[in-house]
């Protein structure tokens, strides 16, 4: 949620999570994906966790990947291989109902240092969220289908976009 404008939408259909994998793969291996900060949107069940899970495999965690709905955020550092690490990490904001949490539990420097920050329910900490690059919201079809439109705010999230259009 947010009030800055949308610079670019695009309205995306997944028939399968073979091709919300796909879409997570091509994000994956974009230079723009490392400091990028996106919300995932959509109704219980839609596909957040599982995105981020498809996309966090693409960057090589090879470990369990937990939903973070009790912990709110789950961390990775992830050793991109040329020495660099990347920090990711994985919010879910759907139990987040203190604003003094926002502070206290550190999310505020999270957002503030680079890295990646993939945030789902955002809404919910909508005051103190800075401009998401790239906002996914995604809706249920049938069966397997998830309709996804995809916005870009900044000018990292229209080149997130881009890289994207293959998968897509
Ligand atoms: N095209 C698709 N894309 C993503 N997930 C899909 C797709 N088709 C089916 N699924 C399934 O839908 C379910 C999505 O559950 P998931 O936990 O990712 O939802 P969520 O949006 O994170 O929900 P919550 O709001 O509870 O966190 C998974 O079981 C996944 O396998
Ligand atoms: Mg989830």
């Amino acid at each position: 949620m947010t009030h800055s404008p949308i610079l670019e939408t695009r309205t995306l259909h997944w028939p399968d999570e073979e091709a919300c994998g796909r879409f997570a793969s091509a994000l994956a291996h974009t230079p723009a994906l490392r400091n990028a900060n996106i919300e995932l949107d959509g109704p219980l069940g839609a596909g957040k966790t599982t995105f981020v899970r498809h996309l966090l495999r693409a960057l090589g965690v090879t470990g369990r990947i937990k939903s973070p709905t009790y912990a709110v955020v789950e961390p990775y550092s992830l050793s991109l291989g040329n020495g660099e690490t990347l920090a990711v990490s994985h919010f879910d904001f759907y139990r987040f109902d203190d604003p003094r949490e926002w502070l206290d539990a550190g999310f505020r420097e999270i957002y503030a240092t680079p890295g990646l920050k993939l945030a789902e329910w955002a809404s919910k900490a909508a005051p103190q969220l800075p401009t998401p690059d790239l906002v996914l919201i995604l809706a249920p079809l049938a069966d397997d289908t998830r309709q996804v439109r995809a916005q870009a705010f900044t000018p990292r999230g229209i080149e997130l976009l881009a890289a994207t259009t293959e998968a897509a």
